[in-house]
């Protein structure tokens, strides 16, 4: 069993479905409304543990009435929530997220997650010590990524830092990862680059190794130097909200398998998010991830 540490933002979602985008000015009627728990941190820790993996979660929620609902669905999925912190006067992360045929679009108030500090890493240290690897995003202050990034590195356990919303990073703080796992546009932004680059020769350029995202078409990394490219499963796409957490999440679950196999499973794992409405809906458990696996081979 992977024992896995997520350091990250845990948001409610309030997502509206609807015929198509609003245009600024624009009032339109939706179809639908739902509440969902979500936060890219929360989200890449319910996706492990429905894998099967042992997670600690170091995040913080507000003090109103969606703190406790958002904790409670931690620990339903069996997350150990004990680095969870609450935060007076403050209120929980947001998304207010538009769904329009299968994409969306999303506006993140942070609340609690922007008072995530490094101290709340540093008191996290001896369960970061005994995990296998560890997962950060960026919806929480980057001085926190960057304790992350080095607690981790001190202990030698990985650390993969999905480098979601995309902030160009100093160069020295990315060598402290094992792995990031940006999207093509992420990559670019991350790096400080022109976003014109070929992504592959941005893979190059990069001071640690990166697996890049590409949706629907798969992923893509480095095996002796070459770039490889991994197929995306074909769904039936409802929703993509979560897929990229999705995929983080089965990454870091199966890396010890090796990158290939674990970029594999982590393209299946995401692929099956997407069928379903919400974030954490659709987050395959290991016999469905099997099934999608055995259906497509390559
Ligand atoms: O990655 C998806 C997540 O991003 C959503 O759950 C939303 O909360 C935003 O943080
Ligand atoms: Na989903």
């Amino acid at each position: 069993m992977t024992r896995l540490v997520v350091v990250g933002s845990i948001n409610m979602d309030l997502v509206t479905l609807a015929q198509r985008f609003p245009a600024p000015g624009e009032t339109l009627l939706g179809e639908r409304f739902l509440s969902v728990h979500g936060g890219k941190g929360g989200n890449q820790a319910v996706a492990a543990a429905r894998l099967g993996a042992e997670v600690h979660l170091v995040g913080a929620v507000g003090d109103d009435n969606f703190a406790q609902p958002l904790r409670d669905a931690l620990l339903e999925e069996g997350i150990h929530a004990e680095h969870v912190v609450h935060v007076e006067n403050c209120s929980s992360g947001t998304a207010s997220i538009t769904v329009a045929g299968a994409e969306n679009s999303i506006v993140v108030v942070p609340g609690a997650n922007a008072r995530l500090t490094p101290g709340h890493v540093a008191r996290a240290r001896e369960v970061i010590t005994r995990a296998d690897v560890v997962l950060v995003q960026m919806e929480i202050p980057l001085e926190t990524v960057e304790a992350t990034l080095r607690i981790g590195h001190q202990a030698q356990v990985p650390v993969i830092l999905n480098p979601a919303p995309a902030q160009a990073l100093p160069a020295d703080w990315l060598k402290l990862a094992r792995y990031i796992t940006p999207n093509q546009h992420e990559l670019a932004t991350l790096l400080g680059a022109d976003p014109a680059i070929d992504f592959r020769e941005l893979m190059r350029r990069s001071p640690c190794p990166v697996v890049v995202t590409r949706g629907a078409e798969g992923a893509w990394f480095r095996e002796e130097g070459a770039p490889v490219h991994q197929s995306g499963f074909k769904v039936e796409a409802a929703d993509s909200t979560g897929a990229g957490d999705t995929f983080n999440a089965a990454l870091a679950v199966y890396l010890q398998e090796g990158l290939p196999i674990a970029v594999r499973k982590a393209c299946a794992a995401a692929a099956l998010s997407v069928t379903r409405l919400g974030a954490r809906g659709g987050m395959p458990r290991p016999a469905e991830l099997d099934a999608l696996l055995a259906r497509q081979r390559d």
